[in-house]
């Protein structure tokens, strides 16, 4: 049987579209000219964002700033972004946040936040763009995990667990999706440079020494060294991939340093 043949052109919704991955993202999809909806807590940097994609790259874009935890917003909105973008055919979801807090001093408040951006909003939203994807053959979503899926960090056990579920989430929902020839996958990304990672440096400066070292390229990535790989997973190259993780950290999780 013939793999289903996705709409070439089909929109993206990118959340943390505004900064980092997930704007590398928007901007490595609309240099093969799909269009993009940028979605961020930042409402005036993904507005900034979509409009500079839009006039550099010549797709149609759309922004808004909402929390993805308010997932009562989603319809609206989704509304909204197929409106401006004619069709939604993929899903990028970027927006993440990081709180280390160890497990002797973690509160309820920390671990919630985590786990309700990390991980439940990527389910709410699928939940919300179903008929769009269902919609448009060939679709496929993208949820930004983390090496931290893969790794025990014990400062950090609710970004862990969080990334480590959604693995979890993008096997389920590859199952339940693809009688509708809809494809989902995850990337973990090493130590890309991006405010997140900068904000990390801060705190501790000989961090930064410590990642090029684990990683055997011996430096951090570019936020577009993972929009590439995520462009890749929502095109048709990758048609029979589907309920995988993809790692792109220059060989720190397989380095012995
Ligand atoms: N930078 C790295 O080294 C690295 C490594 C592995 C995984 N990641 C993951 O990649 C993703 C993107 O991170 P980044 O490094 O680009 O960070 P970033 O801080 O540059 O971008 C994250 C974006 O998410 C947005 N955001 C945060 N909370 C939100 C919310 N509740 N609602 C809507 N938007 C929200 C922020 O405003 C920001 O624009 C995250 O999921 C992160 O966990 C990053």
């Amino acid at each position: 049987m013939a793999g289903a043949c996705a709409t070439p052109l089909s929109g993206v919704l990118v959340t943390g579209g505004a900064s980092g991955i997930g704007r590398a993202c928007a901007t490595a999809l609309a240099e093969i000219g799909r269009p993009v909806a940028l979605w961020d807590l930042d409402g005036a940097g993904a507005r900034k964002a979509a409009d500079a994609l839009a006039s550099e790259h010549g797709v149609r874009t759309c922004a808004a700033g909402l929390d993805v935890r308010e997932s009562a917003a989603f319809p609206g909105l989704i509304d909204a972004a197929r409106a401006e973008l004619g069709t939604i055919g993929g899903l990028v979801h970027s927006a993440g946040v990081s709180m280390p807090v160890p497990i002797d001093a973690l509160d309820e408040q920390s671990w919630s936040a985590v786990l309700d951006v990390n991980l439940g909003a990527f389910a709410h939203l699928t939940r919300a763009l179903l008929p769009d994807l269902r919609a448009n053959p060939g679709s496929a979503i993208v949820g930004i995990a983390s090496i931290n899926a893969i790794l025990g960090n014990g400062i950090n056990p609710a970004y862990g667990a969080s990334k480590a579920g959604l693995l979890g989430l993008t096997r389920s929902l590859a199952d339940f999706l693809a009688r509708d020839g809809v494809r989902a996958n995850a990337v973990c990304p090493g130590y890309i440079d991006t405010p997140m990672l900068a904000q990390a440096f801060e705190s501790s400066p000989r961090l930064q020494q410590s990642m090029e070292r684990q990683a055997m390229l011996g430096r951090l990535a570019q936020p577009g060294e993972i929009g590439r790989v995520v462009r890749f997973l929502l095109s048709d190259d990758a048609s029979y991939m589907t309920a995988e993780h993809v790692v792109v950290d220059g060989g720190a999780v397989r380095s012995q340093r």
